[in-house]
């Protein structure tokens, strides 16, 4: 069930936009903000309250790759996996991921510190390869510099 405090902030989104479904990823956006990632349960809430229905905003939810519809861990990566990124070291950096923290695309460590996910442009090509961690955007990205970055995230 969502809190009292979400359906307000909700709601104040809904107040911005011509139309309530217009602010349907503002709304999941909030909840995740508060529980890490959306589960039926929260989407079926959201949809209630944005006017559509469930089915209709996880189509919404799923093709919007910042919506989690599975738990994620407490940092997600989100390594750029597209042309310039692939012509600039991608690989080796994907590589390094995977092997030093044991996981593929769409995992999450053990200890539940990171998850990996593979995105479309992060919009920085002019310095690929990139990878986001939060709200962190790292660009112009070597293996080198992987250990540290990785290190600031508990
Ligand atoms: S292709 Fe990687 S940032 Fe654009």
């Amino acid at each position: 069930m969502l809190t009292a405090e979400e359906i307000l902030q909700i709601e104040h989104e809904i107040s911005l936009v011509p139309k309530r479904k217009a602010a349907c990823i503002e709304a999941l956006k909030i909840v995740q903000h508060n529980r890490g990632w959306i589960s039926d349960e929260s989407l079926k809430d959201v949809a209630g309250i944005v006017d559509m229905s469930p089915a209709e905003l996880d189509s919404v939810a799923t093709f919007y790759n910042l919506i989690f519809r599975r738990p994620v861990g407490r940092h997600v990566i989100l390594l750029c996996d597209s042309i310039s990124c692939w012509v600039m070291g991608y690989e080796e950096i994907r590589d390094y991921l995977f092997t030093n923290l044991g996981i593929q695309y769409g995992q999450t460590t053990e200890d539940g510190r990171f998850t990996l996910l593979p995105n479309a442009c992060l919009g920085t090509c002019d310095c690929a390869p990139a990878l986001m961690i939060g709200n962190d955007l790292y660009r112009n990205l070597t293996v080198d510099q992987l250990d540290e970055i990785l290190s600031k995230y508990s």
